[in-house]
């Protein structure tokens, strides 16, 4: 019988047996591998470049840009948390994103992308890809596909690109409606390939391999990694996607190293934990923010503050096992408020970033979206009030308590009645 994703992804990529029975995977730091002879070493280089009529080499390895045991181990875990016949493990987030598109658009394949996106893919999209002879559309809303053909004249896309819940403003995209569009006008010689960025719930939370997505995409460096001491990107997806992103990183060079790789590996036995209690420690946070703040100054991906904010619960409840540990708050005050909020709290550090053990927070419209236009951050929802918090493994009431008092804070420099 199959075992459950938990205990699948505890072992994946490893097996005791290969290494003295230690019950840890070894880590590899080694950049190149002994060939047995020769002619084992012109099978596996000539594989490698798809020199014609390559002897096909024995399994193993040959220099670690091209492959790695401790990255492999590492990459099998991310596939076991995805489901997905593999996945592949880049330097970053970006380095994932950008390999993976460069891989999969072309001439002949166009982008098609659904906002708002992390700030990194916007620009890696509307600024760089066009420069590299990508056509790159951004399409309103999955609901505007069809519409969108019509506007190319019937010219399909190669991708069609999302991310949801959006960060830092919560919009969902229902994955499913790209999926099946993508399905309906793929044809055999052209097959339009749904990627999904699942940072802000990660593979726990949120599965969009199993609505239809062909490729999922993450930073590793949040709830992946989770603790604040890594970079890292991950791709998953089938063989056949994975095949020409790995080719792509290959030559571009972004995999990940083998110390980050055995850091994540550990990191990912621990995320069903992390993540689960994560969320338990936002649901305390919010029910007291809704009491303290109003339930209009919330955003998150939980369906009490979705109803609120106007968002189609139905997405969250078709593709999402839960709202995770990020939360959107717009403090009193605009940007002196938001600042006086964020110098005031103690238990939640300010830095960017998200998804780690301790509690983050940070002030979008001048730090992870600093580079975004103003008019873009007005349609985004990123006010000057508005803060971004990603809740940790802290005790919920030293949380409850710090957020209290910061509101406090805001609030008498907005000269509000506290
Ligand atoms: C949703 C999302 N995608 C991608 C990235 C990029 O990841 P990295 O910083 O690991 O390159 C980030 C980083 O904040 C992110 O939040």
């Amino acid at each position: 019988m199959k075992k459950r994703l938990e205990t699948r992804a505890m072992f994946a990529g490893y097996r005791p047996q290969d290494a003295d029975m230690a019950v840890k995977p070894p880590m590899h730091p080694a950049s190149t591998f002994v060939f047995p002879d020769a002619r084992t070493g012109a099978a596996h280089m000539e594989t490698a470049y798809g020199v014609e009529g390559a002897e096909t080499p024995p399994d193993g390895f040959i220099y670690s840009r091209l492959g790695n045991p401790t990255l492999r181990m590492a990459e099998a875990r991310l596939a076991a948390w995805d489901d997905s016949e593999d996945a592949a493990l880049f330097a970053s987030g970006m380095a994932a994103i950008s390999t993976t598109l460069l891989a999969w658009s072309g001439a002949d394949r166009p982008v098609w992308f659904v906002g708002p996106l992390y700030g990194g893919s916007h620009h890696f999209l509307e600024d760089v890809l066009p420069d590299m002879g990508r056509t790159v559309t951004e399409i309103e809303s999955l609901e505007g596909l069809d519409h969108a053909l019509h506007a190319t004249e019937g010219k399909l896309p190669g991708i069609i690109y999302l991310e949801t819940p959006a960060n830092p403003t919560m919009q969902l995209q229902r994955i499913r409606t790209a999926a099946e569009w993508a399905a309906t006008h793929s044809t055999s010689d052209h097959r339009i390939l749904v990627m999904v960025d699942n940072t802000y719930l990660g593979p726990v939370l949120q599965r969009p391999l199993e609505e239809g997505a062909d490729v999922v995409l993450y930073s590793a460096t949040k709830y992946l990694g989770g603790h604040s001491d890594l970079i890292a990107g991950g791709a998953s997806g089938s063989a056949e996607a994975m095949g020409k992103v790995k080719e792509f990183r290959t030559f571009l060079g972004g995999m990940l190293d083998p110390h980050s790789a055995w850091m994540l590996a550990r990191s990912m036995e621990t995320l069903h934990v992390r993540v689960e209690r994560q969320q338990e420690n936002a649901g305390h946070l919010l029910a007291h923010l809704r009491e303290l703040c109003g339930p209009e100054a919330i955003r998150s991906a939980w369906k009490e503050d979705l109803t609120t904010m106007g968002e189609d619960i139905s997405i969250a409840e078709q593709q999402q096992r839960g709202g995770g540990s990020m939360i959107g708050l717009t403090v009193p005050g605009g940007r002196e408020g938001a600042f006086a909020f964020l110098d005031a709290l103690t238990v939640f550090k300010l830095a960017v970033s998200l998804g780690s053990t301790e509690s983050l927070a940070e002030h979008p419209a001048s730090m992870t979206h600093a580079g975004v236009p103003a008019e873009a951050k007005v349609r985004m929802g990123i006010t000057e009030g508005f803060v971004r918090l990603s809740v940790g493994l802290e005790h919920p009431e030293d949380l409850k308590e710090d957020v209290a008092h910061a509101w406090k804070v805001a609030c008498e420099v907005a000269n509000l009645p506290v």
